[in-house]
């Protein structure tokens, strides 16, 4: 007889503990706790055991490992392919989280259907054969060999794997599936986390990739996040506001590329379009003779892109003046302003200071610092900044604007969009003269804002 006992976990992360817990003593959240019942290891790990079957897992030298030729699945999508590095990797398992309604099974449905000649499986525990069948027609795509089906028992999915033998798998959605391994109800911690290994060791046994799809909970986290981010080799993130009709994918963890790369997409009716220059979707149209908007060259992952910083400077209407950020650090935003206050002489104390960055992107490139001070100012002063300009360059504590990665990208990708000029941290070695677009080195905050406003 299987023997039961009863633990809470953490669903933030992962700690554990004999009785209820109102805090988390070790990462600090409250009301995070959750049942757990533990079934008796040994039938558990009897089920795991048996899954090995048929594949050979003794020690072998490094050299015999033979690697196949195709490391690589092409997902017929070039920002899914950059986001995990180059296209899925044959028995990964790949976790895409997001809010529900941001397009996540649209995603995985769409490029399951370009896949052309290649077998693959849908199986979804939220949309019936029928509903499934609707959101295809809306999609494009030749999908000769795709096969779906509605189900939440994980048993039965792996049966179905075995017997279809697919290319690629995905399940829809992590959160309404369960095992039987454990009696613990369906979407708990512990399901998930179970579910979650049952399938890395499929995978990994059976060198057959699966994508699943992850809801994430309120505060903008996976459920049970940590637990399953440990598991499985690539976390991508798929977000997006539900004003903006375009949707961002990041890695945020990836066992086989870069977690800096950047995924666009737009949403339609006929699908997710891919947003190959994301520059122009990006900076509005209508800028010009506004003051408080630089336009910044930043570089997220190996791709450069222009943004519009936009920043809004009022007198504080209240005591405490409020200092707000969207998409931008809000620490870094005050160091900015205390360094734009101390060395360049700008009053900010009593002025309310809010800062945007056009469409909803979160960026973390610090060579937008100095288009960030520039917007600030150029709001401040209520004088628009010269259209034609864009910048890029880091600033440091005393004022000076420090060098930043790939310039000549960020150069390039103004000279494409139409810029008249470039601002960039002096002293780096590049040949100007390849260039069309006027670039001027600055080695301080304060030469360029003289080039930015002409009095
Ligand atoms: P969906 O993929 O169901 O989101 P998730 O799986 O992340 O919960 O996307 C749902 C939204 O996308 C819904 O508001 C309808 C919209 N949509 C389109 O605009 N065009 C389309 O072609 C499809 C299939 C959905
Ligand atoms: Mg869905």
């Amino acid at each position: 007889m299987a023997k039961n006992t009863i633990q809470y976990v953490c669903s933030s992360c992962g700690a554990k503990a004999p009785q209820m817990l109102g805090r988390c003593p070790v990462c600090g959240e409250w009301g995070t706790y959750e049942e757990e019942v533990i079934v008796d290891s040994k039938s558990a790990t009897h089920s795991r055991l048996s899954l090995r079957n048929g594949s050979d897992n003794t020690p072998k030298r490094l050299q015999e490992v033979v690697a196949s030729e195709e490391m690589r699945i092409d997902m017929q999508d070039g920002e899914l392919n950059r986001v995990l590095g180059g296209g899925l990797v044959p028995g990964s398992l790949v976790l895409l989280g997001g809010e529900p309604g941001i397009g996540k099974s649209t995603l995985a449905l769409q490029v399951l259907m370009r896949m052309g000649e290649r077998r693959t499986f849908y199986a979804s525990g939220e949309e019936s054969a029928r509903q499934l069948k609707l959101r295809a027609e809306r999609l494009t795509g030749n999908a000769e060999n795709l096969y779906i089906c509605s189900e939440t028992s994980l048993e039965r999915i792996l049966e179905q794997v075995k017997q279809i033998e697919p290319e690629i798998v995905v399940i829809d959605s992590i959160q309404t599936i369960g095992t039987e391994n454990t009696e613990a109800t369906i979407g708990s911690l512990s399901q998930v986390r179970e579910c979650a290994t049952r399938l890395m060791e499929f995978a990994k046994t059976r060198n057959i990739p699966f994508i699943i799809i992850g809801h994430i909970n309120k505060e903008g986290a996976l459920a049970g996040p940590k637990v399953l981010e440990h598991i499985v080799d690539t976390v991508l993130q798929f977000e997006g506001d539900q004003q903006y009709m375009y949707r961002i994918l990041r890695a945020q963890k990836n066992r086989f590329g870069s977690t800096a790369e950047l995924g666009i997409y737009e949403m339609q009716q006929n699908g997710l379009r891919e947003v190959s220059n994301p520059s122009e979707l990006l900076l509005s149209t209508a800028r010009e003779g506004l003051s408080g908007i630089a336009i910044a060259a930043a570089v997220e992952g190996v791709r450069p892109f222009l943004i519009e910083i936009q920043a809004l400077v009022s007198s504080a209407a209240y005591g405490t003046p409020q200092r707000s950020s969207t998409g931008f650090d809000g620490r870094r935003l005050n160091m900015l302003l205390a360094v734009l206050e101390k060395r360049i002489g700008f009053k900010l104390l009593q002025k309310d200071v809010f800062l945007n960055i056009a469409g909803g992107l979160r960026v973390q490139d610090p060579a937008i610092d100095l288009a960030v001070l520039a917007a600030v100012l150029s709001s401040n002063m209520d004088i628009p900044l010269d259209a034609g300009t864009c910048l890029c360059g880091e600033v440091g504590l005393a004022g000076e604007i420090r060098p930043v990665n790939r310039i000549e990208q960020r150069i390039s990708e103004a000279q494409k969009l139409g810029f008249e000029r470039i601002l960039i941290p002096a002293g780096m070695k590049i040949d100007t003269t390849r260039f069309r677009i006027k670039v001027v080195p600055v080695s301080k905050v304060t030469d360029a804002f003289r080039l930015l406003i002409k009095q």
